[in-house]
C-alpha cells in the first residue's frame, strides 16, 4: 500500500511558505491507518519491546494503536503541567524559543526496552527529548518508528546510533 496517497498537503498552513503533511487523512481511512500501525508493530517484533512511549499529541495516535497490537503498554510524553505525579522534565530548543516535555518518574523502568513512535521526525528536536527523558529513567531506546519522515530537515543527525524507520518520506 502507498500511505503517501493518503497524506494530504496542505499549501502556506500553519503559516505562509510551510507545505503541511495532514495525516488526519491515513487516520480516518481503517485501511491505511491499520497498515501503517501493521507496519509498525511487524518493526517492532523482533526488538523485545517492553513499553511504547509517544510524544503529546500526534505520537499517541501512531503509539497506542501499536502497544495494543504488541500487547504492551504505553507511557504518554507530555507538554509542562499535564502529569499529575512526580515528573522528569526535558527543555529542548525550537527555530524560535523553547520547549520543554516530561514524562512520569515511574512510567520506565530500569533497563526497560522502549518503542518510541510519532507521526513526524521534522527537525528531531521532539524525538531527541523523548530520548533523553527516557535514559535519565533508565531505559533502553531499542527503536523508533515515524509514520513521516522529512528527510530535507535532517532529524536523523540527532539520530546517531539510534535505530528507527519511517513510512514515507519526502526528500524535498
Ligand atoms: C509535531 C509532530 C512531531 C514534531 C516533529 O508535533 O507531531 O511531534 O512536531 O518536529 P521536530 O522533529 O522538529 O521536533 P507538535 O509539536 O506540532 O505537536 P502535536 O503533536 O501536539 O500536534
Ligand atoms: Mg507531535
Amino acid at each position: 500500500m502507498d500511505l503517501k496517497q493518503y497524506v494530504s498537503e496542505v499549501e502556506n498552513w500553519p503559516k505562509e511558505g510551510v507545505q503541511f503533511k495532514d495525516i488526519t487523512t491515513i487516520m480516518d481511512n481503517g485501511k491505511a491507518y491499520g497498515y501503517a500501525v501493521d507496519q509498525i508493530a511487524e518493526y517492532a517484533k523482533d526488538l523485545d519491546i517492553d513499553i511504547v512511549v509517544g510524544p503529546e499529541a500526534r505520537g499517541f495516535i501512531i503509539g497506542c494503536p501499536v502497544a495494543y497490537k504488541l500487547g504492551i503498554g504505553f507511557a504518554p510524553v507530555r507538554k509542562p503541567g499535564k502529569l499529575p505525579r512526580e515528573t522528569v522534565a526535558f527543555e529542548y530548543d525550537l527555530e524560535y524559543g523553547q520547549n520543554t516535555l516530561e514524562m512520569h518518574k515511574d512510567a520506565i523502568k530500569p533497563g526497560a526496552r522502549v518503542l518510541i513512535t510519532d507521526d513526524l521526525l521534522a527537525t528531531g528536536g521532539t524525538v531527541k527529548a523523548t530520548i533523553k527523558l527516557i535514559e535519565e529513567l533508565g531505559g533502553v531506546v531499542a527503536g523508533m518508528a515515524f509514520l513521516i519522515e522529512l528527510e530535507y530537515l535532517n532529524g536523523k543527525s540527532l539520530l546517531d546510533g539510534y535505530d528507527y524507520i519511517s513510512l514515507i518520506k519526502y526528500e524535498d
